[in-house]
């Protein structure tokens, strides 16, 4: 049998309609070492189950750099995932939308990924072509920034110049570790702003709603592409 898949939900995002059958439930305070998260919309769990006929593990909820977390203990839920025979991963997550074209609801899937200003973990760069997803809005780079402020108008500029996709503060540790103990992974990321235009400014609640209300056509896009893993 091939090993199962891990997929990991971000802000908001709900994938456990993904599953077929579910088979266990582990919240991550069960796991010896493993923090309990604390933002808001995290419900923090490992779901093992099965979709289209193969077996996965879905991670609901995820530790960010911004809270306080290590990069130790934010990656340490890649290791649990490896330790469930994960050997390929789908990293979801909310994003600001950099490029001009996209708009809030958009998926768009990552072919490489960067931190800004840098990082203190080495990220893979460049992702595996099988695992960037294609029936997209976008393929881009996806920039990490540590947050947990939103972006500046000249940070946005900035990332602009540089031909960035998306922006968002979470995921890059994980496929960080990933290249490490040689886990293949893939991205993709749900729009939930636009950087850059006028209008009120972006709050976490908003991100959560948008999100949410994507969970459905990502779960859609997710269920495609599983069995291609
Ligand atoms: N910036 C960083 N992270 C985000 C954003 C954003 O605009 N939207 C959702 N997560």
């Amino acid at each position: 049998m091939k090993p199962p898949v891990g997929i990991v939900s971000g802000s908001g995002i709900n994938l456990l309609p993904l599953l077929d059958a579910v088979h266990r439930e582990i919240p991550f305070h069960e796991v010896p070492g493993l923090p309990d998260g604390g933002v808001k919309g995290h419900i923090c769990a490992f779901v093992l189950g099965e979709c289209a006929g193969r077996q996965v593990v879905i991670q609901s909820g995820r530790l960010h750099v911004y809270e306080g977390w290590t990069f130790e203990e934010v990656t340490r839920t890649v290791d649990v995932l490896a330790g469930f025979g994960v050997e390929r991963m789908l990293f979801t997550n909310a994003v600001g939308g950099l490029h001009t074209t996209l708009q809030p609801g958009d998926l768009v899937a990552a072919d490489a990924v960067r931190a800004w200003p840098c990082a203190r973990f080495s990220l893979p760069g460049e992702l595996a072509p099988g695992f960037v997803l294609d029936r997209c809005s976008a393929v881009g780079t996806y920039v990490w920034m540590h947050g947990p402020c939103y972006e500046t108008r000249a940070e946005i500029a900035a990332l602009q110049h540089w031909g960035a996709m998306t922006v968002g503060m979470s995921t890059a540790p994980e496929l960080a570790r990933c290249s490490q103990i040689g886990i293949n992974a893939g991205m993709v990321s749900c729009v939930t702003n636009v950087c850059g235009v006028q209008g009120p400014p972006i709050t976490h609640e908003h991100v959560m709603v948008t999100a949410s209300r994507a969970s459905e056509k990502l779960c859609t896009l997710l269920r495609n592409h599983i069995p291609e893993l």
